[in-house]
């Protein structure tokens, strides 16, 4: 099939590649002429495993450009829109500029019979309003919803066999719709993933309510956290038992510095902000609550910094801090809470150096009055404590006893749960995590 994908960041480049993947010929657009070129020469404008193999693979093809000429997308089929929805400067609000110009720049260039698909994530109703417009321009093209549930470090593997599809889809043009989304995923489907047909509506609701389930998950266990801190619990022993409960699940119980991203945080205050709108603001306030946990984790963080430095001013002392990114296998460092507690700790006039394998680029351009280190071992040289704030594999793989004679003082804070804390008590080290005691 013919296929456009407006916006080509972290999703949009990602489903361009996966869909020449899967044998369909794709045009990526992009405003952003210098991303354009990178994806162009086959290379990828941000860190995502398994991205630069798959754009040399379909460059390879011929089934895949990238232009900043929205025009390029006039002969396609099915045009997805991919741009970004981050939060509003002056509001809790989504910021629906880049969609909605992206939507408009498209427009003209629709054919009668084209589908727009949303991917973006958007506040319930962005959907039914772009389609009034659609209809307007275009009275024979629709408008179809199917929100995107990729993770950043797994994109590729998500996009090529997603947990599921979801196809929000007016009720005037199902058939048709249904029918052109299957044949762009009939690969995926082929292999069984389930695809369920909703109204645009739901499907809008579907993609902000997993955020929101996941976020709760996060801040529920980092609640107990605060709990086992003050009680002498251990939130991984209280995870791993309630995770045993097939109902409950282990996965996304990981406690420790909380979520970030530009997915999570944003999306859930989106949806109280748009819950507000429609009046059923109750209905969602709790997520405030799992927002106030989830950044509380990172004053927290900062106590404990201060607790493990043995009566040394905070002020003056040197600390090492392993992760920048907001997960491990991204470069990603928008609403990083790693470089949000870097920034605590420099506040508070310690002497902070920052490491990440990827994201030092990315955090130097965000933070650039903080100091930064290519290698761990620059990174801890003479440092008084380390914080491992982002639980990269080669951070969870460390070995204690060679940084040990690295350090001035052998002291390691676990912001992730991610350290074997016996060994590294065992190589002299002083440990302490968030939520053990
Ligand atoms: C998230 C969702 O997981 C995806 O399904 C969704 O498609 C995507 O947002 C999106 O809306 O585009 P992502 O932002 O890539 O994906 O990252 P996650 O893997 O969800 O992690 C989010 C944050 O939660 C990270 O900072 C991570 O460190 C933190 N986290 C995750 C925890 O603190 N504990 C956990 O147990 C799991």
């Amino acid at each position: 099939m013919k296929i456009s994908v407006i916006g080509c960041g972290y999703l949009g480049a990602v489903h361009a590649a996966c869909m020449a993947q899967l044998g369909h010929d794709v045009v990526g657009v992009d405003v952003d002429a210098g991303k354009v070129a990178a994806l162009a020469a086959g290379r990828a404008p941000f860190y995502e495993p398994g991205l630069p193999e798959l754009l040399a693979e379909a460059g390879a093809t011929g089934r895949l450009t990238f232009t900043t000429d929205v025009a390029a997308a006039a002969d396609a089929e099915v045009h997805f829109v991919c741009v970004g929805t981050p939060q509003r400067a002056d509001s809790y609000a989504a910021d629906l500029t880049y969609v909605d110009a992206a939507f408009r720049a498209l427009l003209p260039h629709v054919a009668p019979d084209a589908v727009v698909v949303g991917k973006s994530t958007v506040p319930v109703g962005t959907a039914g309003r772009l389609a009034d417009e659609l209809a307007a321009a275009r009275p024979g093209a629709s408008l179809v919803w199917n929100p995107e549930f990729l993770r950043e470090g797994f994109a590729v593997q998500d996009t090529l066999h997603p947990d599921r599809l979801v196809y929000g889809v007016p009720d005037d043009a199902r058939e048709r719709a249904v029918a052109l989304l299957d044949q762009v995923y009939a690969t995926p489907i082929a292999e069984g993933t389930p695809r369920l047909v909703t109204d645009r509506a739901t499907a809008e609701l579907v993609k902000v309510a997993a955020n929101s389930f996941l976020a709760t998950k996060i801040s529920f266990i980092n609640a107990m956290a605060e709990l086992c801190e003050v009680a002498g619990g251990d939130v991984t022993q209280l995870a791993d038992a309630i995770g045993l409960d097939e109902r409950i699940g282990r996965r996304f119980l990981n406690a420790g510095l909380g979520f970030g991203g530009g997915c999570l945080p944003k999306d859930i205050r989106a949806f109280m902000a748009r819950a507000e709108e429609l009046h059923a603001d109750p209905a969602v306030s709790f997520l405030r609550e799992v927002d106030s946990i989830n950044l509380r984790r990172r004053e927290r963080m900062v106590d404990l910094t201060v607790g493990v430095l043995d009566g040394r001013p905070l002020a003056g002392a040197r600390i090492a801090v392993l992760g920048a990114a907001f997960k491990p296998d991204s470069d990603d460092v928008r609403d990083s809470p790693a470089l949000d507690v870097a920034e605590r700790l420099h506040a508070r006039s310690a002497r902070v150096v920052v490491t990440d394998p990827q994201a030092v680029a990315n955090a130097r351009r965000k933070a650039p009055h903080l100091r930064y280190a290519d290698t761990v071992e620059e990174a801890v040289d003479g440092v008084d404590a380390v914080l491992v704030l982002t639980e990269w594999r080669e951070y969870r793989e460390l070995d204690p006893g060679k940084l040990f004679g690295l350090v001035a003082a052998p002291r390691v804070v676990d912001g992730r749960n991610a350290l074997d804390a016996d060994a590294w008590r065992d190589a002299g080290w002083s440990y302490r995590a968030l939520g053990r005691p």
